[in-house]
């Protein structure tokens, strides 16, 4: 059963006791598999014509009440500060986000650790500081209805005057929704407390709304600072979005090398270290549960792929503290540096494209085609970032592990090293590269449903 089939056999409308009706369905709605879509980022030249665009496209966008219905496609809106100031947003209520919105993702550079490699710079036109102010998703089910969607949206564009298209990029997966590595992914998402979807067994306890959806209580038992006025913040949210080109290609290489190094005959045995780096087999299934091989039927079964914790295996033997799945929510580990790994959930909604990955490919064919939309909803998002990129993903002192980088999403200027516990000493493998690269992103502000049709119709004036 594909997740979002699965969420919805999950959901009971009537134990639901957020703002569903003035919430935006993607919040709340996984992807389908397979899925197709696009992202539009738009730039607004004139604030009438952009809010009248805004009203337009706010009648597209679905809320989380219907979340469950079939749908052929959907759609997702966010705006930028910048977008918010064209649009003509007050003064009083753009002081009242916070500074890393206002500032945006290009000049959180330094506490993003976007240098190097993934310096602003070298990011896509469409990211450069202050182009990006409104940004569509649209999914859809299949390129029948993703065409129709997208002649919707087209048609409304072209209806408006003083809003121009930035840019634009497809996206898609097939029925195993496989990363551009080969690997399933979203699979592993919290649960929100107050959503009427019932946890799956053995699922760790729903996280607070709050922590997802302003206005509502938090982690900590109150809401976290939400904009004003509450026309504007309430039931809405914020979305950190960073588009990745990835080096599949250099990815096998590296894997290929390490197996073929350590005297392994291939096949198994690079399996094997590309499980250790992410925590995961390519089919979904985890290492917690399948150890030694990968297990496709567990990997596609949401009612047991994320049931584990980490409780039999604290010292990383079986699945690593580096890997990418371990280091980016630890569950029960215990960490060096204390954290509450509860107010660091996100909710994923990434969307990969580019040719499918093949076992064949090498660093020759990287040629930027390939990657993901990282896309993460949350009501801390730009703490929340910032705090994972500097400790969780380029450091590793928060497990033992020094200067130690995530193996998939980190900076490795120069080539980096990962550990892999085991008996009688651990194996360390060189070579790591910056087998991500960022090539743009922007902070977002993803209003309610109320949110949307207040800005559209200035409701400040
Ligand atoms: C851009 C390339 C990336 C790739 C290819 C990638 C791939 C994956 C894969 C294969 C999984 C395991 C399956 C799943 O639970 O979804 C995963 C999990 C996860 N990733 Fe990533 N990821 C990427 C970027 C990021 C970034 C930038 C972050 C955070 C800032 C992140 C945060 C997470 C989290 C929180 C999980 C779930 C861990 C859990 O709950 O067990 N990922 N990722």
């Amino acid at each position: 059963m594909s997740i979002l089939n699965d969420l919805k056999a999950r959901f009971i409308g009537d134990q639901a006791t957020l703002a569903l009706d003035d919430i935006q369905a993607l919040i709340l709605r996984s992807r389908p598999e397979p899925y197709v879509g696009v992202h539009a980022m738009l730039h607004i030249d004139e604030a009438a014509g952009g809010r009248a665009l805004l009203g337009r496209m706010a009648e597209h966008v679905p809320s989380a009440a219907g979340w469950t219905d079939d749908r052929d496609a959907w759609m997702g809106l966010a705006i930028s500060f910048e977008g918010l100031k064209a649009l003509g947003v007050p003064q009083a209520s753009l002081e009242s986000f916070p500074l890393p919105f206002q500032q945006g993702m290009a000049q959180r550079a330094e506490q993003l650790r976007d240098t190097g490699a993934n310096a602003p710079e070298h990011w896509d036109d469409a990211f450069a500081p202050g182009a990006c102010h409104i940004a569509l998703t649209i999914y859809a089910r299949d390129d029948a209805a993703l065409a129709l969607a997208l002649d919707q949206a087209m048609k409304a564009l072209d209806e408006s005057s003083g809003v121009t298209l930035v840019g634009r990029h497809a996206f898609g997966a097939d029925e195993e929704a496989k990363n551009p590595f080969g690997f399933r992914d979203s699979i592993s998402q919290p649960l929100v407390a107050g959503s009427g979807v019932a946890p799956l067994p053995g699922q760790e306890r729903a996280i607070a709304a709050g922590e997802f959806i302003l206005g509502e209580n938090s982690e900590t038992g109150k809401p976290v600072a939400m904009p004003e006025p509450p026309e504007l913040g309430r039931n809405g949210s914020y979305v950190v979005l960073r588009k990745y080109e990835s080096q599949a290609g250099a990815f096998n290489d590296f894997i290929r090398g390490q197996a073929h190094a350590s005297g392994g005959d291939g096949g198994a045995d690079e399996e094997l270290l590309a499980a250790k780096l992410v925590g995961r087999w390519r089919s979904g299934a985890p290492l917690p549960l399948a150890p030694d091989h990968d297990d496709p039927a567990l990997g596609a079964d949401p009612q047991r792929n994320n049931g584990f914790d980490y409780s039999r295996d604290p010292r990383g033997m079986v699945c690593p503290h580096a890997s990418h799945m371990r280091r980016l929510n630890p569950r029960d580990s215990q960490l060096s540096i204390l954290t509450d790994v509860n107010i660091h959930r996100i909710i994923r909604r990434s969307s990969t494209y580019g040719p499918k990955w093949r076992r064949e490919l090498t660093a020759r064919d990287d040629r930027g085609e390939r990657g993901i939309y990282f896309i993460f909803i949350s009501a801390r998002a730009y703490d929340t970032i910032e705090f994972l990129q500097q400790e969780w993903i380029n450091r590793g002192n928060f497990i033992d592990l020094g200067t130690e980088r995530d193996p998939l999403v980190g900076l490795h200027d120069t080539p980096g090293t990962f550990t892999i516990p085991q008996q009688p000493v651990r194996r360390r493998i060189d070579g790591v590269g910056t087998f991500n690269r960022l090539r743009g992103g922007e902070y977002l502000f993803m209003p309610s449903l109320g949110a949307l049709r207040w800005i559209a119709g200035g409701g400040w004036q």
